[in-house]
């Protein structure tokens, strides 16, 4: 037993949706007890110090403890190309991400950035990842071995890629079908792995390739499977040219199997009032990666009127797509991204998209994203005065809200004190 002291910080309800005070639960005084991994209670110090007198304490003093933050959408294989100078989504892909992604054959490459890649994540608070690896066994075998020995929750799988990808960098749709099966049956379930079906986008993918995996997720509906939707203007011309027949750029995914609850589709900034109907009526998660939307220039997601219409949305960094590992420095980019868009968003939504309900995009929010007793004990503690200008900042605060919100817009991986993963520091 384990009890760990600070302000906790957690929600019983979505913000977007509820009142924030309605749906926050703090204590200012506050602590989690641990067990076997596993959170046990939450409460007031003095209440759980004099419930569990043998437990053995860590004390964060005023620091946040915080559900670990969750990201929905990230490519672990980019990590070395972050921050590629100049280019919009396709030319990025064929400069830099594509030359990269083909080093991944090789088992020890991508141990090497499995390795690197956890460790900035984790630095950065984040617990678990959803992530694309390459089209080689290797990337899968490498990021989820990482995971695993770190006890962290993380979900990916193997990038298929059939058409427009260079020499290297490309499968067929039966070794996409046969490589996916294998892995699948290989980590699915295996202690805290969940593997992903992962074609990358319609464009690089031929229509067996898209069925071929259509019909693996019809096999394996307990599976989440990823893709791209609707991320550059150049990208959906190319999708229409590539798939006359279809309606629209989700109309491509669901004539193969690829639409449904689990579905997560990363991006969907320019999708269109057909398309918003149809995934709210097939209930799939739209992943939002707003430091990607500004950085590789594709355009403004629209928070509040997807939230309005009752979407089921993650937040994400889009590593390397996107120009940050922290989910810190990714809500202040969804907060900024609203406000282009006309929405102010509420520091209790922003630090609900990291945590909650990310979770419940991965269909996950039964075992992480919050913290209360029977959820797996997954921490980031957070230094609400880990730099000068956000110390002097959340002095002024009169708010648990004004407090937190400095951090948000100007914290980074110094904000971050520890990070435990089923029940241990890591
Ligand atoms: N669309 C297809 N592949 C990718 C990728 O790797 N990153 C981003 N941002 N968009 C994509
Ligand atoms: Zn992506």
């Amino acid at each position: 037993m384990h009890l760990i002291l600070g302000q906790t910080l957690t929600f019983t309800g979505d913000p977007f949706h509820a009142d924030p005070d309605d749906v926050v639960t703090h204590h200012s005084q506050g602590a989690v007890a641990i067990d076997g991994g596993r959170i046990t209670d939450v409460g007031p110090a003095e209440q759980l110090r004099t419930a569990y007198p043998h437990a053995q304490v860590t004390d964060y003093g005023g620091a946040l403890i915080s559900p670990g933050f969750i990201d929905t959408h990230v490519h672990y294989p980019q990590t070395a190309i972050i921050a590629s100078w100049g280019k919009r989504l396709i030319d990025w892909l064929n400069a830099y991400t594509f030359p990269e992604e083909t080093r991944f054959h090789d088992a020890s490459h991508a141990q090497d950035i499995a390795d690197t890649y956890f460790d900035l994540v984790t630095a950065n608070g984040t617990t678990t990842t959803v992530s694309y690896c390459t089209i080689h066994p290797e990337s899968v075998n490498a990021y989820f071995g990482a995971a695993q020995s770190r006890g962290l929750r993380v979900l990916g799988g193997k990038t298929c890629m059939d058409r427009n990808a260079p020499d290297g960098l490309r499968d067929t749709a039966q070794s996409a079908y046969d490589d996916s099966k294998a892995l699948l049956e290989k980590w699915h379930g295996q202690d805290r792995l969940s593997y992903v079906i992962t074609p990358r986008f319609a464009p690089t993918s031929t229509p067996e390739q898209l069925a071929a995996l259509g019909a693996l997720w019809g096999e394996h509906p307990d599976c989440l499977m990823q893709t791209h939707i609707s991320e550059q203007s150049e990208e959906i011309a190319w999708v229409a040219d590539l798939f006359p027949q279809a309606r629209d750029y989700l109309d491509v995914y669901e004539s193969f199997g690829l639409v449904g609850p689990g579905a997560l589709m990363g991006h969907a900034i320019h999708l269109t009032e057909r398309e918003r109907a149809r995934m709210l009526e097939r209930d799939v998660s739209l992943i939002h990666c707003p430091t990607s939307n500004t950085f590789i220039g594709s355009g403004l997601f629209d928070m509040g009127g997807l939230m309005a219409e009752g979407h089921r949305i993650g937040l994400a960094t889009d590593t390397g797509g996107g120009s940050s590992f922290s989910m810190l420095r990714t809500m202040a980019a969804a907060y900024e991204v609203a406000h282009l868009k006309g929405t102010t968003l509420h520091p209790a939504q922003l630090w609900w998209l990291a945590t909650a309900g990310s979770a419940r995009a991965i269909q996950m929010e039964d075992r992480i994203g919050t913290l209360a007793p029977g959820m797996e004990a997954d921490l980031a503690i957070i230094d609400l005065a880990s730099t000068p200008g956000i110390a002097q900042r959340s002095a002024r605060a009169n708010s648990l809200w004004e407090e937190v919100f400095p951090t948000i817009m100007m914290g980074d991986d110094r904000a971050v004190v520890a990070t435990w993963a089923n029940g241990k520091p890591l």
